[in-house]
């Protein structure tokens, strides 16, 4: 049977992951992989997860499933804590799902049902997963321009310009904040007239929401889910709690949906939950249930929101430190987008080259195109190091 399997490359991330591991040079610097890192290079337990892991283990008196749905005191917080006051609650459902990318699955699968004939548009450049998932669902999957490369902001008139142009036969999946790959954030106002277009057009917003409270705030990093939901009548959000509660490897997601009645959302989220059956069924509790903990503990929360400020305080100071000894190294202003970006990556724009020469020279693992985790960067001589191999490949 499997011989019939033409062999495939490897997922790029996923290779690097390993050529790093194995690399003996003790000064290596993983910049590669996305996962948040503290000043001694760890990926922490959130002290209120640690202690609502704790209570869950004394009070959780059995392991039969958790419905289709999932955990619904963690779907009505998420569904908050993501839509806020921008509509009317009723109109909002939620299902727990596998992670964000459950969520974006999920999502898909359950659009492809009724919008089959429809293109998907994702930003260029876009996460590496996004193509795959649409993709797999079925879809025709498009991209829209998103970065400028030379100025390494939102190129807004090519941004603007294509969406007004597309319309009623098209979903377009936007990151509601912290864009992955590139670090370039839009701005409010942006937000307001990307809503208004779907508005007036019907192109039909599909929001990723990874990185909640890793751009400027819990709350700011929502305004763009927030615009949209005050100006449609209809749209999706596939939000992650894998980084803002560092739950990575216990997979906890959430699919929401906005329908323009209660009584619209119910049905498409009867499909959501059709859709999850077929696939895993029912979603893990243990993340989720934490998460539930988290969200209804005024103690809890203050400590988690607290924790996650700290972490959102460290990737941008990293992001100073680094421009500025950029600055001073390269003797050019050309570094200082990495103090404007946001969230986790910045997109350095680097050819194959750079990025191997990063790597061979320098032991400085990057994605290619030089996505670069600046969580990954301790603020020792590992950012002195870091700058001058970037300045020694660029220059
Ligand atoms: C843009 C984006 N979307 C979605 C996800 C999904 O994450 P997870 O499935 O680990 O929750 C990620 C994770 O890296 C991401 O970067």
């Amino acid at each position: 049977m499997f011989e019939k399997f033409e062999a495939t490359p490897q997922d790029p991330i996923i290779k690097l992951i390993g050529m790093c591991r194995d690399d003996p040079r003790l000064e290596k610097i993983d910049v590669g992989v996305g996962v948040f890192r503290d000043s001694n290079g760890q990926t922490p337990i959130m002290e209120a997860v640690t202690i609502a892991e704790q209570r869950l283990h004394k009070t959780q008196t059995t392991k039969s499933y958790v419905g289709l749905a999932g955990d619904e005191v963690f779907n009505e917080q998420i569904g908050n804590l993501v839509f806020g006051q921008s509509c009317a609650p009723d109109r909002v459902r939620a299902v727990q799902t596998p992670g964000g990318c459950g969520a974006l699955r999920m999502l898909s699968d359950m659009l492809f049902r009724i919008a089959s004939d429809r293109t998907v548009w994702v930003s260029d450049p876009t996460w590496g997963n996004h193509y795959p998932i649409f993709r797999q669902s079925g879809f025709n999957v498009q991209s829209y321009p998103y970065l400028d490369r030379e100025t390494k902001t939102v190129n807004l008139d090519a941004l603007m310009g294509k969406l007004s142009t597309l319309g009623q036969n098209d979903i377009v999946v936007l990151h509601g904040c912290c864009h992955n790959p590139s670090g370039a954030e839009l701005e409010p106002q942006n937000w307001d007239e990307i809503a208004q277009l779907s508005a007036k057009n019907g192109f039909f917003p599909y929001v990723d929401f990874a990185y909640q409270g890793f751009g400027r705030s819990l709350e700011d990093d929502a305004y763009s889910i927030r615009a949209l939901a005050s100006a449609v009548e209809s749209m999706v959000v596939a939000s992650s709690c894998s980084k803002n509660f560092g739950l990575y490897r216990d997979r906890v997601g959430c699919a929401l949906l906005l329908g323009n009645t209660p009584a619209v959302s119910d049905i498409a989220r009867d499909h959501l939950l059709i859709t999850a059956r077929s696939s895993y069924s029912m979603p893990p509790d243990h993340g989720a249930a934490i998460v539930a903990q988290i969200m209804t503990d005024t103690a809890l929360r203050q400590s988690w929101e607290d924790e996650l400020t700290g972490m959102r305080e460290h990737m941008l100071s990293i992001r100073k430190k680094l421009s500025g000894r950029l600055r001073e190294k390269a003797a050019s202003d050309r570094w200082d987008f990495i103090a404007d970006h946001r969230g986790m990556f910045s997109l350095l724009v680097l050819d194959d080259k750079q990025v191997d020469r990063l790597r061979n020279d320098y032991a400085v693992y990057a994605v290619a195109g030089g996505r670069i985790n600046i969580a990954g960067i301790k603020d020792s001589d590992q950012l002195e190091r870091f700058a001058d191999a970037l300045v020694a490949v660029t220059t």
